[in-house]
């Protein structure tokens, strides 16, 4: 599309990119998402596995999607048919990926909303009681509200065009919060019982291995970075040829990997001194941790507790605010790409599609709570112990991703070949990590996917026993 590449904007620097990118991939992933899954999958173990899964399979695949884009100048579905018609169904499954996700992206999206207004309202012992964060999401129309109101913020931001206002204040905003967050890590330390925590966040117990990790931590890694879901082709297209991607791409991760390594100081060590050791925290970690810890750990700040509590919603707020948006503009884009229809009708049509999704998904903990799709359709857990938030994360975390960034890397690998992406990398810049990427591209990444993946299906079908 030739008049696509005539208005398709250019990053004003390496810099834009890398924060534009940066304020789309640090969100609920990190902060959310992150401490809950290492807190339930042993911790250390699953910590030292999701950072060795970033630098080798992460940087490779980071890679490959920012320079496809960039050399195409096209988004994910473009790009791959930029190479061949038959190549588009590679970018038609990233694309789908997207509009599995922000339905339930949005959802938490709510609860933090609901939080941060909570703390506005109502005194902090209250919040920080066991049974707030229950009363709030179960049964409860007002979840709804909260939900709405989150959708609200993104669609207006979308429509009347004011995101790079928002991106510009998140650039002082994402600051304070690795301000905030390393305060109330130190805080938590403090805690009794804390430090068996952080033993247990941070030195890796052998033990604890296994393929729900493996298969875990790789789908973090993909959710976290944006990857295997054309979100990076995008950005890639709008990266300057003059620009070093692999700098670039180097400082994204760390920064990523950052923030979610200090979500974790922040919540676990907390969590396990609550509730007494490592293992009891394993069992019962899911989707709530960060809304039951962390009020209990906001109340240790006596009648500063409301404001402490406050500010750190409202600053996950504008984190999660930040890549809600970037989602949903992906969205826009592809309904507008495949309809013609103008930028209006997208933005009508995705806002009413997240938000029937949305509902669908909060029905799980509401009308629908005894579906567990998770357990009846895969034999997953045990009967009701997972809700549709979790089933559609599993959707797209565990079999959407793998299966896309697995294509990404036999295409790139075995079909156009790594010297395409080489070469486009090598136009501004040398690449250091060229046979990393090689190696990881053809062979690591395709059979750790494919390796993994099917021992985690004879293991959950009780095939084998892992
Ligand atoms: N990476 C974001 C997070 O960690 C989620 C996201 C994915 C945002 C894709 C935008 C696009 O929360």
């Amino acid at each position: 599309m030739a008049s696509e590449k005539i208005t398709r904007s250019a990053w004003s620097g390496k810099w834009a990119f890398i924060l534009a990118a940066a304020a789309s991939a640090v969100g609920l992933g990190n902060l959310w998402r992150f401490p809950y899954l290492a807190a339930k999958y042993g911790g250390g173990m699953f910590l030292i596995v999701y950072i060795i899964l970033v630098v080798t399979f992460g940087f490779a695949l980071m890679m490959a999607e920012t320079a496809l884009g960039r050399k195409t100048g096209q988004s994910a579905i473009g790009a791959f048919s930029a190479f061949g018609k038959k190549y588009m169904i590679i970018g038609i499954l990233a694309s789908a990926v997207p509009f599995i996700i922000t339905p339930y992206y949005a959802l938490i999206g709510g609860w933090v909303t609901k939080y941060m207004a909570a703390y506005l309202v109502q005194p902090a012992t209250e919040i920080a009681d066991g049974a707030f964060f229950g009363g709030f999401i179960l049964q409860n129309a007002e979840s709804y509200v909260w939900m709405l109101l989150f959708i609200a913020c993104v669609v207006l931001i979308v429509a009347l065009g004011v995101k790079n206002g928002i991106e510009r204040v998140n650039k002082v905003l994402m600051p304070a919060l690795i301000v905030m967050a390393i305060g109330i890590s130190i805080f938590a330390l403090t805690l009794p019982g804390a430090l068996d925590g952080l033993a247990y966040y941070l030195i890796p117990d052998v033990s604890k291995f296994s393929v729900e990790l493996v298969v875990a931590a790789m789908g973090q890694m993909f959710f976290s970075l944006s990857l295997a879901m054309g979100i990076m082709i995008t950005y890639g297209s709008y990266f300057s040829k003059k620009e070093d991607l692999e700098h670039s791409v180097r400082r994204i991760e760390l920064f990523d990997t950052g923030i979610a390594i200090l979500a974790g100081l922040m919540i676990i060590p907390a969590a396990v001194a609550v509730q007494g050791s490592g293992e009891a925290v394993a069992t019962t970690a899911g989707p709530g941790l960060m809304f039951g810890v962390l009020p209990q750990v906001f109340t240790g700040f006596g009648f500063a507790a409301n404001a402490v509590g406050f500010l750190f919603f409202a600053l996950v707020f504008f984190a999660a605010l930040t890549s809600c948006i970037s989602l949903f503009e992906t969205l826009v884009s592809i309904v507008d790409d495949a309809t013609h229809k103008g930028r209006k009708f997208s933005i009508t049509v995705c806002a009413v599609f997240v938000v029937i999704v949305g509902i669908i998904v909060n029905l799980g903990y509401n009308e629908l709570l005894s579906v567990d799709l998770m357990y009846s359709l895969f034999g997953i857990g045990e009967y009701q112990d997972s809700q549709i938030l979790d089933f559609f994360d599993f959707l797209s975390n565990t079999i959407m991703m793998p299966i896309v960034a697995l294509l990404t890397c036999i295409f790139i690998g075995w079909i156009v070949k790594p010297q395409t992406i080489i070469a486009e990398v090598k136009q501004s810049s040398k690449f250091s990590g060229e046979k990393l990427f090689v190696v990881m591209i053809k062979y690591i990444a395709p059979v750790l996917v494919v390796v993994i993946l099917v021992a985690y299906v004879m293991n959950t079908a009780h095939i084998i026993s892992l």
